[in-house]
């Protein structure tokens, strides 16, 4: 049976430059393509869970504007469901820039948008979802009030939540304690614990600052060196997918969605790690948040070739 995944979070058009090199400050450069796609880091995790076969509810607002309809489009050709997608006439919907590198590498910069308008009542109206979900799903692109309310409602469900805690900002340790996964990259372990993340040994010190806190496991999410379990078992951990990435962009959420898609269906934590940098790693040889989602069949052939 198909997990089932509520996500609460933003959804942002991504307008996308690939360039040779970044500029600098003050420096102008030419591209060599652009696109505009669907993103946002709540989005392209919804949009990442669906195509791995959860069942997914998204929780999110979009302007009422030709860029919130392409999302609302969007979601529902992925077959995420948009019952909890409210339409919001007071701000524009959330868009991103984002600058790519030839070596995949990415520097985004947010307008929020509706966004910010994310609310407790939104949650509430989603009261079902959450309750009937395996796994919910957070980032921190929507009111920090709006993550702790929705933090503090699937605890008192029992239902686990992933979140994954970017863009980095400081969170209470009343709301981390209650986090049954944490999937932070090495900027934002550094937010959060003060050490910074250069290496395994690093990233095992942040990961058991996080444990101090309260936080049920953590992931490390750590770009070329892989993916970093440090939970009260001890570490593991997982090397990057050989690949040659094009696109870096939603890698992140990419796998955080396949975590929770692998928790929703009972994998273990150290078998969800696998497969979430499996889905990862496949995302970062396309261009685009969303569109780099790799499929089920993918993933899976992937694990069935390392296997054998
Ligand atoms: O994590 C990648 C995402 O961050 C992009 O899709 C962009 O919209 C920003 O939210």
């Amino acid at each position: 049976m198909a997990g089932r995944v509520a996500v609460v979070g933003s959804s942002h058009v991504d307008f996308t430059i690939l360039l040779d090199k970044m500029p600098k400050v003050g420096e102008t450069v030419v591209g060599k393509g652009f696109r505009v796609s669907p993103g946002g880091k709540g989005a392209n995790q919804a949009v990442a869970a669906a195509r791995l076969g959860a069942e997914v509810h998204m929780v999110s607002r979009v302007g009422r504007d030709a860029f919130g309809k392409l999302l609302l489009d969007n979601f529902r050709i992925n077959g995420v469901r948009t019952n909890h997608v409210f339409e919001d006439p007071e701000a524009h919907t959330g868009v991103a820039f984002i600058l790519v590198d030839s070596a995949g590498r990415n520097m985004i910069a947010v307008a929020p948008g509706v966004d910010l308008h994310v609310s407790k009542e939104d949650v509430e109206k989603a009261s079902e979802a959450i309750r009937g979900a395996d796994v919910v799903l957070l980032q921190l692109e929507i009111p920090l009030e709006t993550v702790a309310y929705t933090v503090e409602k699937a605890w008192k469900q029992s239902v686990p939540v992933v979140l994954t805690p970017a863009p980095a900002q400081p969170i209470p340790e009343s709301v981390l304690s209650k986090v049954s996964v944490l999937t932070p990259n090495e900027v934002e372990a550094e937010m959060l614990t003060g050490v910074k993340v250069q290496s395994l040994r690093d990233a095992t010190v942040a990961g058991r600052k996080l444990l101090e806190k309260g936080v049920g496991s953590v992931v490390l999410t750590l770009g070329d060196k892989g993916a970093l379990l440090v939970d009260e078992e001890g570490e593991f951990h997982v090397p990057a997918l050989p690949v040659k990435p094009v696109d870096t962009t939603g890698a992140g959420d990419c796998f955080s969605g396949a975590l929770g898609v692998a928790l929703a269906e009972g994998l273990n934590m150290k078998k969800a790690v696998v497969f979430a940098n499996t889905a990862a790693g496949l995302s970062t040889t396309k261009t685009g948040a969303q569109e780099g989602m790799p499929t089920r069949k993918e993933v899976e052939h992937v694990l069935k070739s390392k296997a054998t």
